[in-house]
């Protein structure tokens, strides 16, 4: 059996290698997605609850940084979804990848407008379903990654999503190196999304101390927290991380759990840690895979340098070269 490199996606994109950028909520933004995706990779600009007008503005950085495709990641649940998926269409963006939420709504006008829409599922049967909603591609991400998680992981759940849908299958969570891009392959995706490790890089935006927290990090340098009071999110262990874990199960013994307190204490702490490096306060989320990752790399050099020992141990050409 050989591994299928790529899909249609891909090629209509132009891209060199199948890596994507994982959308990320402050920390991907239009410079360091222009980058990725001037690199030969697929950038996304993530957006989180953004307003369009945001939006725009990131948008037009990043076209202004390079002619090639991008992405734009949005949060389905956001209240100004209407006017982020107006400014995405307006722009010309290319791909939109959707959390949170049933994409569907908005399908036949994203299509019509040529963009390719490719939501973040979390188990099989929401796979399944995106499928049968008319999707383009579907990025299946196990909870290793960083930001917010589901329960599978990414070794369990991409083989099963595979079997299960005819679309392309991109493998998110835990994947910093050609080895994870190879394993992936070889669970039947046709590409990979990365987050953590273009965090580690001179184009990302993100404070030097949360860059030094990655680089610092070992395997077991991660928590999760809103296991109970939340959405869960992978985070770097720090002050506010164990606090909202340990207020979070203290809420859980009482007789009326106030889990929205617990919650607000979440608050505006991912930007905290990108744009302040704020190490008591700040929410550094960020996957598993930092404990593998020991340097800041220009993206061309995480993009070919992955790909080129993918390609090695898969034993297939390196097309690039
Ligand atoms: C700082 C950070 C913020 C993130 N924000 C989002 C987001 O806004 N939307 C989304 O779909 N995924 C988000 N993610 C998940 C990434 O898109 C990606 O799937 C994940 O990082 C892949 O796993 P890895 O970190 O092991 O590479 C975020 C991840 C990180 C590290």
């Amino acid at each position: 059996m050989t591994v299928k490199v790529g899909n249609e996606i891909f090629d209509k994109l132009g891209m060199k290698y199948p890596i994507v950028e994982g959308g990320m909520t402050w920390a991907g933004t239009g410079a360091l997605a222009a980058a990725i995706s001037e690199a030969g990779g697929l950038g996304f600009i993530g957006t989180g609850y953004w307003h369009g007008d945001d939006v725009r503005k990131e948008v037009r950085r990043a076209k202004a940084l390079t002619d090639k495709p991008f992405g734009v990641n949005v949060m389905l649940m956001s209240r100004h979804i209407r006017e982020v998926f107006d400014v995405i269409i307006e722009e010309g963006v290319k791909v939109v990848a959707t959390g949170a939420g049933d994409p569907s709504p908005f399908l036949d006008e994203l299509h019509a407008a040529g963009i390719v829409v490719m939501p973040v599922i979390p188990s099989v049967s929401l796979a399944k379903m995106m499928q049968r909603k008319g999707v383009d591609a579907v990025i299946a991400e196990g909870m290793e990654s960083g930001g917010h998680i589901g329960q599978m992981t990414t070794m369990a759940l991409v083989p099963q999503v595979v079997d299960a849908v005819d679309i392309p299958v991109i493998a998110a969570g835990g994947i910093a190196d050609g080895r994870g891009v190879a394993a992936a392959l070889c669970l039947g995706a046709s590409g990979v999304q990365m987050g953590t490790r273009f965090l580690a890089s001179p184009e990302s935006e993100v404070h030097e101390n949360f860059k030094k927290k990655i680089i610092k990090a070992r395997d077991i340098d991660t928590i999760v927290t809103g296991n109970i009071a939340g959405s869960r999110a992978r985070v770097l262990k720090n002050k506010m991380a164990k606090e909202y874990v340990k207020k979070e199960i203290e809420e859980a013994q009482k007789p009326a759990p106030d889990y929205e307190t617990v919650e607000k204490l979440e608050s505006g702490t991912l930007r905290a840690a990108v744009q302040q490096g704020d190490k008591d306060g700040g929410a550094f989320m960020a996957g598993q895979i930092s404990g593998l990752i020991h340097e800041e790399k220009p993206v061309a050099d995480i993009l070919a340098d992955t790909w080129a020992q993918a390609t090695d141990i898969l034993g297939i050409p390196n097309t690039t070269k």
